[in-house]
């Protein structure tokens, strides 16, 4: 097992997290020693719950926890104000008060929606994250950001709130489809794009292994640590997203547009790969980015199998990006790359012709 620590500057101070096997015996363990006596609500969505939720809820009971678990349908729809409000009455009904923990066993739809029933249950009780989607495992579980969709927008409601612990355990990935696999590992990219070369090469180099059915979990590990360490070190840098945390948005300004777009037939990443490959547009044509530099970027998104292009609306995703919750002034901002690792412009407006030939590129229509 390794253990990384994560520092925030609010919050818990910081965040263990756990990788390695059979996890979640420890996961139940940790709980046990930091908060004991304590009743743990293990929420989940129903497709997890059925994999996995046994094994976790078994592993509490055998350290003498009082466990109970609380599901809802697979799927972002269920990342609602009414899933929340559901699960928080049936945790009231269930005797739950102030001495709860939260256990956010899933991908990133649970780890968003239960984080937020724990930041304000009670007004705020701890939760670990057991994450079981690479993009849960490699992005969401960390920074503490949670929230639900409304109609207004995605994760417009939320809170800043950190897990005390997250316990990653790339042996839960096997029952995970491929099509998941790959639009998780976009988000890998992103990190590597974003922050670490050698992270970019480790990629190329061992993909093949990676997607190789039965592929040995340990590589997973490796990546996954990595990536959970970037992401960690830009979110405690800035908490809030005020600053440097925007450069986790490389790709996300036209991909949340375009995921959003697709009534989200995409998949996150999926979205967020059409993303990538705009934005190295606008890194070649607005920030000095060799074209060669941007190529390399775009092939690993190739070998991941990921769309080069889409049908959709320029004007439409316009609209969509100048109402994201992230624009300012009603313009959006990119954030843009000088080269693989490096990122050059946290966040700029770029010129709308640029911008139009950089989503005509990925299949925008004028
Ligand atoms: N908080 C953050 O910082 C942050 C960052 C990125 C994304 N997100 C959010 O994450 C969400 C997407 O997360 P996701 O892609 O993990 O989606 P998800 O949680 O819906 O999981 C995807 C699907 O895989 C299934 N599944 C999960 N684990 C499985 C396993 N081990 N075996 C078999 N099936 C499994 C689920 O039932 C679901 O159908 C979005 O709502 C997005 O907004 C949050
Ligand atoms: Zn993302």
């Amino acid at each position: 097992m390794q253990e990384l620590t994560l520092t925030f500057p609010r919050g818990p101070v910081r965040t263990r997290v756990f990788s390695g096997a059979a996890l979640l015996g420890e996961a139940a363990g940790f709980i046990a020693a930091t908060w004991p006596g304590r009743r743990v609500a293990v929420i989940a969505d129903a497709a997890v719950a059925a994999l996995y939720a046994d094994g976790l809820l078994r592993a509490c009971e055998a350290r003498a926890l009082n466990a109970r678990l609380f599901t809802f349908p697979p799927g972002e729809a269920s990342k609602c104000r009414a899933s929340k409000e559901r699960i928080e009455d049936e945790m009231f009904a269930c005797g739950f008060g102030r001495d709860s923990v939260v256990a956010a066993l899933g991908g990133g739809v649970t780890g968003d929606l239960a984080g937020f029933t724990a930041a304000t249950f009670c007004r705020g009780v701890p939760y670990v994250q057991i994450p079981t989607t690479v993009l849960a495992m490699a992005d969401s579980s960390i920074g503490g950001k949670t929230g639900v969709d409304v109609p207004a927008g995605k994760n417009m409601i939320g809170a800043f709130h950190q897990p005390d612990a997250v316990f990653m355990d790339p042996g839960l990935l096997a029952t995970l489809p491929p099509r998941e696999i790959r639009a998780g590992l976009v988000e890998i990219v992103k990190h590597a794009l974003i922050r670490d070369r050698a992270l970019f090469t480790a990629l190329g180099d061992e993909l093949a292994a990676l997607l190789a059915p039965g592929a040995h979990p340990d590589a997973f590990g490796r990546l996954l640590l990595r990536s959970c360490a970037i992401k960690a070190e830009v979110a405690a840098a800035d908490e809030t997203e005020d600053g440097l945390r925007q450069i986790l948005n490389f790709g996300h300004t036209a991909g949340h547009a375009i995921e959003a777009l697709s009534g989200w037939e995409l998949l996150h990443g999926e979205a967020v790969a059409l993303g990538i490959r705009a934005a190295l547009g606008l890194s070649v044509e607005c920030a000095g980015m060799a074209p060669g530099e941007a190529a390399a970027a775009a092939a690993l998104l190739d070998a991941l199998d990921m769309p080069p292009r889409r049908d959709f609306s320029i004007p439409a995703v316009l609209d969509l990006m100048r109402a994201d919750k992230k624009a300012r002034g009603g313009a959006a901002l990119f954030v843009l790359l000088d080269a693989i690792g490096r990122v050059r412009e946290r966040t700029s407006p770029v010129p709308d012709d640029a911008l139009r030939r950089a989503l005509a590129a990925i299949g925008g229509r004028p």
